[in-house]
């Protein structure tokens, strides 16, 4: 896909030593039976490029609110040039299809950047190319609107979110100052396998997005943006998945919300994660949030590499009936759920060694930095990701999640209001939180998918 060249303000590395960011989403838990507030920050992720929605049928959305001008396209001067749908526009192109067609023109150079700068393929392989990601994300990427917390994806995380089955360094794809070779800018892609309302399609996910604080509003990001898409097109992929926290020009297909679990309310309590609300004491907080040592469900284990044929085919099964899930291979499934302390934990439930897996559960962990704290450095946060029942009660299950987050050291654990989840959230005392999580296509015409028919996680 052509696009315009693109360039962004040179800047000398000397400039480029701060941290923190400016793109945030805070959520305040708020749970009816009103026991304590939780402010967490919030996941948000990017992806890559369209848009002229010519033809089309009228779709309404209510999800967000940006202002809109009569000709919003001016405004958004990069994303009213790519083959997205946008909040502005009421009228859609043919439904559940490509907006712009694969047989576009590919443009077979990078994309230009400002002398100062150039483009670097990161080689994660390589432990200290592996290490200035850490760097470069630790200290500049999501934050909370209050500066108190961001996230801290670790090392081992970061290798396993972007060497999935199918990984191409190419999709690896950072800006370095030329002089210096600092680490500036990132974004990543990794392939996937996507249902939508019936029709699988290969796509990428994007994920990743980060300009270091000192290069913000010098249009880095659409140079990224573009750079990536041109690489993943010429692979033959003309679609892409993301998620993000903050409100963009884009329209969402889906748009989500966050949902917290206190593990460790005095600590949540101490690093202004959560406060208690009046009537309430730490001592009932305690009370309150307490869980059991060890799983109730009879049969729970760890996940073995040897389930991986077993638990591909129940998540598929139970996956196919979100109208947005991924189709996993085996291989992806070895990759994805085989435990690894600190990164991703997942449980199956076989009742005996000699029966078959009936049940699974997973989680995986992003800590965040707490910014500024005398005590605390960081906050474990887990995050819900697959899981699928046929036998032991969804409730039951994440219920157990719970207490082996806890037992694994976890403050808080995060889930979506997807899937299921959403009807056992409530009981198991999770607290809404006031910010969304939106799902995004990239070169995909799609009408809204309500939130519990969303089967897709992204980290
Ligand atoms: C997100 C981030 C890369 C944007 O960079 P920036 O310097 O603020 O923005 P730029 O000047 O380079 O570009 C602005 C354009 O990018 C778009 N943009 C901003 N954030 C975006 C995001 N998260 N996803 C997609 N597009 C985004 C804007 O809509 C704007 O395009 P428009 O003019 O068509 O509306 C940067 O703020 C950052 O690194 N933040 C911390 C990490 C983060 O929030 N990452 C995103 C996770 S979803």
């Amino acid at each position: 896909m052509e696009g315009q060249p693109s360039s962004f303000v040179s800047q000398s590395q000397n400039d480029l030593s701060g941290s923190g960011s400016k793109k945030s989403v805070s959520l305040a838990i708020d749970p009816k039976n009103q026991q304590t507030q939780i402010e967490g920050m919030y996941p948000s992720k990017i992806m890559p490029e369209i848009t002229d929605l010519r033809s089309a049928k009228n779709l309404s959305h209510d999800s967000v609110n940006i202002s809109q001008s009569e000709n919003p396209e001016s405004i958004h001067k990069f994303w009213g040039s790519q083959p997205i749908l946008l909040n502005s526009n009421n009228e859609l192109s043919e439904l559940n299809s490509p907006i712009i067609q694969d047989s576009i023109a590919i443009r077979e150079q990078p994309f230009t950047l400002s002398s100062s700068f150039e483009w670097s393929e990161l080689d994660l392989t390589l432990d200290c190319e592996i290490q200035e990601l850490y760097e470069l994300l630790c200290e500049n990427y999501v934050e909370d609107d209050d500066h108190m917390f961001r996230f801290a994806y670790s090392k081992q995380f970061l290798i396993w979110a972007l060497k999935p089955p199918g990984w191409l360094s190419e999709f690896h794809c950072g800006v370095r100052v030329k002089t210096s070779h600092k680490l500036v800018a990132f974004i990543s892609a990794v392939p996937a396998q996507i249902f939508v309302k019936g029709k699988l399609k290969q796509m990428v996910e994007i994920n990743f997005l980060c300009v270091h604080e000192k290069l913000r509003n010098k249009r880095v990001a659409p140079v990224l943006i573009r750079e990536i898409t041109r690489r993943v097109n010429l692979k033959g992929i003309f679609q892409a998945v993301f998620t993000s926290g903050a409100k963009l020009p884009n329209r969402p297909v889906a748009v989500c919300r966050y949902w917290h679990r206190s593990l460790n309310p005095k600590k949540l309590i101490e690093v202004e994660f959560s406060y208690l609300t009046r009537n309430m004491t730490l001592q009932r907080a305690l009370k309150l949030y307490k869980l059991p040592e060890k799983p109730i469900t009879p049969g729970l284990r760890k996940f073995k590499l040897s389930d991986s044929k077993a638990v591909c085919d129940g998540l598929n099964l139970y996956l196919s009936r979100f109208e947005l899930c991924p189709k996993f291979t085996e291989t992806d499934i070895s990759h994805w759920l085989t435990p690894h302390e600190g990164i991703i934990y997942s449980w199956v439930v076989q009742p005996t060694p000699s029966e078959p897996i009936t049940d699974m559960i997973s989680f995986y962990s992003i800590p965040s930095s707490v910014i500024r704290h005398p005590k605390h450095k960081h906050l474990y946060t887990a995050y819900l990701f697959y899981y699928f029942t046929t036998r032991t009660l969804f409730q039951d299950l994440l219920y157990d999640a719970l207490i082996l987050a806890k037992s694994n050291n976890f403050d808080v654990f995060n889930a979506l209001d997807i899937m299921e989840n959403k009807s056992v959230l409530e009981d198991l005392k999770f607290g809404m939180g006031d910010g969304n999580l939106q799902y995004f296509f990239y070169n995909w015409c799609c009408e809204n998918i309500a939130t519990d028919n969303v089967g897709l996680v992204l980290q």
